[in-house]
């Protein structure tokens, strides 16, 4: 037989024998030794080439180094192959199955109330500003008419941090620091956190959110805090929310109101989440006390204005059905993940 005839018998011989092999480790080396080794089948050719006519040997030893160069990577492949699926079998890995989904975060219910809040605000004029949780005793009490002997002082439970610098317990101080800075008009919302020295339970914690509202210009009257107060309910809670006003105090507004509204659970006929009253409270407010005015420079002769403080985390709890305000500062994702 021709040594070509030879080198294509071996060449399919060989693939024979390795689809054989079915790429087991063992079966492949044994076909590296068989057809690669110094007596291997491929070996035993070369010295053929000196019996082939002289100008047939050169094509005789490139087709040779040929073949043998193909088994070598062939096996190579074969036994890269094997490596793999046995790391693979090892794993148990299913490189067919469908990922994992990566976990995206999303904002807190507590944030996701708020922003709804600012927009129902914002779409009425009014526009986000924030101030310092830290606050000094001056714009969280003293020129909110809350001098130090006043009684008032025992409605807030304050975290004193230093004898003039507590946690502020409300979001108000932030109305003074505004009208320091910028004359009428003033139509601002400030959301944020605030801090008071409560009992913790299901409905109270530490800490919680309060969205302040001020609107100071010429002629703005209780009306004017009365419309915005109920538009902003009819949207925020729906076009069937009633809304009350009752008579209450503020040291710093005048006259002031308690707003409640139709309980959002039950419609009004009374349930747990409304201690069957049929109404929620939402809000405190009440026409600026023209005192303050002298804080920050205002003349009270020719502006009035409305303040409102809306506490946030109850409104959250019941607009999601949630029953303990603690899970709204756990911090637990299985809590996290619902909204
Ligand atoms: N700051 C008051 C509170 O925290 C709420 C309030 C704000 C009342 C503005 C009137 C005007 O209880």
């Amino acid at each position: 037989m021709a040594l070509s005839d030879e080198i294509n018998a071996i060449r399919q011989e060989f693939s024979q024998a390795l689809k054989n092999a079915d790429s087991d480790p063992d079966a492949l080396e044994d076909l590296r030794i068989k057809y690669l080794g110094r007596n291997g089948k491929v070996q035993q050719l070369f010295p053929l080439i000196g019996q082939a006519a002289p100008d047939q040997r050169p094509r005789m030893g490139k087709l040779l180094n040929e073949l043998k160069d193909t088994i070598q990577q062939t096996l190579e492949d074969s036994r890269e192959q094997a490596e793999r699926r046995q790391q693979e079998q090892e794993l148990d890995l299913d490189v067919t199955l469908p990922g994992k989904q990566p976990y995206v975060g999303h904002d807190h219910p507590l944030v996701l109330t708020l922003q709804e809040m600012e927009n129902i605000f914002a779409s009425m004029g009014f526009v986000s500003v924030e101030g310092p949780e830290i606050e000094t005793d001056y714009y969280n009490f003293e020129a909110l008419n809350i001098p130090r002997d006043h009684p008032a002082r025992d409605m807030q439970d304050t975290f004193y941090l230093e004898d003039d610098v507590v946690l502020r317990t409300h979001t108000s101080p932030v109305q003074i620091r505004v009208m320091e800075q910028y004359q009428p008009p003033v139509r601002i919302v400030v959301p944020g956190r605030v801090y008071r020295n409560e009992a913790i339970s299901a409905r109270s914690y530490c800490l919680f959110n309060q969205v302040e509202g001020l609107y100071v210009d010429e002629g703005v009257t209780f009306a004017d805090l009365k419309g915005t107060v109920e538009a902003f309910a009819k949207r925020f809670f729906g076009p069937s929310a009633n809304i009350r006003f009752r008579p209450s105090f503020f040291p710093f507004t005048e006259p002031s109101t308690e707003v409640d509204v139709s309980c959002m659970i039950c419609g009004g006929t009374g349930c747990r989440v409304c201690k069957y009253q049929g109404w929620v409270e939402i809000l405190g407010a009440g026409m600026v006390d023209p005192n303050l005015y002298q804080y920050v420079g205002y003349d009270a002769e020719k502006y009035t204005g409305f303040a409102f403080g809306m506490g946030v985390d109850r409104i959250a709890l019941n607009k999601y059905g949630v029953n303990d305000i603690r899970l709204f500062y756990d911090s637990d994702l299985r809590f996290l993940r619902q909204f």
